[in-house]
């Protein structure tokens, strides 16, 4: 009946040139209407006065051109008909990115505590635009106050199961500027690819990206495609990413998986497997793989920290991820090299050897600077001593972390794992699992476990989109749409501003942005409304 009534004004205000009532996501700290609107039309001017500022100003007058289709001049000053961007400097750090958006009749104010914190005052400029495209946009006076919850808002994407090219990856980030969303967190190598191009291994991209075939269907299959499916990324596109997520204030985090989930460096370089083990492939179907890095061969140390060298080079992220999940102990358990080294190290067996090979990059990775961040399985055998874990088999990982005095983010596969059904009869082929879009929206990222202090630990927290069965853009963003709006509000707002019915009209406008977007998206909530909430967003898995 909400949603109805507030269609009704939608359209009412469209009808006869009202600004449409404001319908923010994620929703900000406090939004006060002050009557009045301003008109924004090929007049206008962005007053943009630094090139951090400039990021910002360009972001909306792309989208602006790409959406609307007209653009706006730049000044230095303007009295009327302005947007106008005005970045406090002196606001200490750690500063929380908060910012206020005023807008009055004669213009638009913004103003970051800092740069992002202008960013996302854009990202909320732009959606007081109207859905509907015209040359004149009509926006209410309004005054918005606002900051975000967590500091890590993230999106994982799986280019490791498919390779997607440079325009889907860039679509990516812009989504989760568009977000307010400030970490992509890039699963760059998997048994089923090398993706990133490393100078001084050239077989990683040479053989290590292409796979003879995949499996159709779901595993197990009903036989392969006999097709080739490959591809990886220079590092000059790298470079290319990097900076466009940099343009958006989102940090890219690489990730180099370790010591399992290696198939494809061991195919490039046999030398990296256990003696004895192989032959290896570029593997063409899903799971886990036995063929994981030997741990008691120096040269694989070598290897890594000559791939993590390249790394660092190309990625300013004060974090890179090393992996470190489902690493099976197959291998080790047989292999001479592996055993002298856990007897060597005094290791108490194979989950000690894990914990060793973490320890040593990570002390390596820390020696030039940078943090790791690792898949919970990193906490069996004992911590790197300045590891910040990534939550994923529930969130058990994550409590126990905290209560280490790490830092944890929150991606538990039960309330984050895009790649999860959205209807429980699946509408399209996926990996299994239920994930509607109440369950997302209810999740909490501070277990009730924690304590005030243990609590500060969690980050925030991060969808991941594996894609053994996502091939292209259509069905990336099938997948994400509307979930990844229901967790941008999980990160961002207030716990107690979080509200599902009053999140759902304003999931109406959002689904007019996403056609303005031209962008695909599930309509399962369509179902799902009739399912009550509460039952929805149980914990239970
Ligand atoms: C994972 O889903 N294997 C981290
Ligand atoms: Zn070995």
């Amino acid at each position: 009946m909400k949603s109805f009534l507030f269609l009704t004004i939608w359209i009412i205000a469209g009808l006869v040139g009202f600004a449409q009532p404001v319908s923010i996501i994620p929703q900000p700290v406090s939004v006060k209407q002050t009557g009045g609107k301003f008109i924004i039309n090929a007049k206008t001017v962005i007053v943009a006065k630094d090139a951090e500022e400039e990021k910002a100003a360009d972001f909306f007058t792309t989208y602006l051109q790409s959406v609307y289709g007209f653009t706006l001049g730049k000044s230095n000053s303007a009295q009327h008909n302005y947007i106008r961007l005005n970045t406090r400097k002196f606001i200490q750090k750690p500063s929380s990115d908060a910012y206020t958006l005023m807008v009055t009749s004669s213009g638009v104010t913004i103003t970051g505590d800092t740069y992002p914190g202008t960013f996302y005052g854009i990202q909320s400029l732009i959606q007081l635009l109207p859905v509907a495209k015209s040359n004149a946009l009509t926006i209410p006076a309004v005054t918005i106050a606002d900051a975000p919850r967590f500091n890590y808002r993230g999106m994982m994407l799986d280019v490791g199961r498919h390779f997607f090219p440079l325009p889907v990856v860039k679509k990516y980030i812009d989504y989760i500027a568009l977000h307010k969303m400030n970490y992509f967190h890039w699963h760059l190598t998997d048994d089923q690819g090398w993706r990133i191009e490393i100078k001084k291994y050239p077989l990683l991209t040479q053989v290590g990206s292409t796979r003879n075939n995949t499996i159709i269907g779901h595993f197990p299959g009903t036989g392969n495609d006999n097709t080739p499916h490959g591809g990886f990324y220079t590092q000059d596109e790298i470079r290319e990413v990097v900076k466009y997520a940099a343009d958006r204030f989102i940090t890219v985090v690489p990730e180099i998986e370790m010591p399992g989930h290696a198939e494809a460096a061991l195919t490039s370089y046999n030398w990296l497997g256990c003696p004895g083990t192989g032959p290896y492939k570029v593997e063409g179907t899903w799971g886990v793989f036995d063929n994981v890095f030997c741990a008691g061969k120096d040269s694989t140390f070598q290897f890594l920290q000559d791939v993590i060298d390249e790394v660092l080079q190309l990625f300013p992220s004060p974090y890179i991820h090393v992996g470190g999940d489902e690493c099976p102990k197959t291998n080790w358990k047989k292999c001479p090299l592996c055993q002298a080294r856990i007897k060597a190290e005094g290791l108490k067996d194979e989950h000690g050897l894990q914990s060793y090979f973490v320890q040593r990059m990570e002390k390596y990775i820390n020696g030039k600077g940078r943090k790791i961040i690792g898949w919970d399985e990193i906490l069996e055998g004992g911590l790197a001593p300045n590891a910040t874990v990534m939550s994923w088999r529930g969130e058990e990982g994550g409590i126990d972390a905290a209560k280490q005095n790490h830092d944890v983010i929150m991606t538990p596969g039960g309330w984050v794992y895009f790649d999860h059904a959205q209807v429980e009869k699946d509408d399209s082929l996926t990996i299994g699992g239920f994930l509607p879009l109440g369950k997302v929206y209810g999740y909490e990222p501070i277990p009730k476990e924690l304590n005030a202090e243990q609590a500060k630990h969690v980050l925030g927290g991060q969808a991941n989109l594996w894609t053994e069965y996502i091939t292209n853009l259509p069905k990336i963003e099938y997948m994400i749409f509307p979930r990844m709006s229901a967790l941008s509000e999980v990160l961002w707002s207030p716990k107690n501003q979080r509200n599902w019915k009053l999140f759902l009209p304003r999931l109406q406008q959002q689904y007019k942005r996403y056609d303005l977007w031209k962008s695909n998206f599930s309509k399962a909530i369509i179902a799902e409304v009739k399912v009550a909430p509460k039952k929805v967003i149980s914990k239970k898995k």
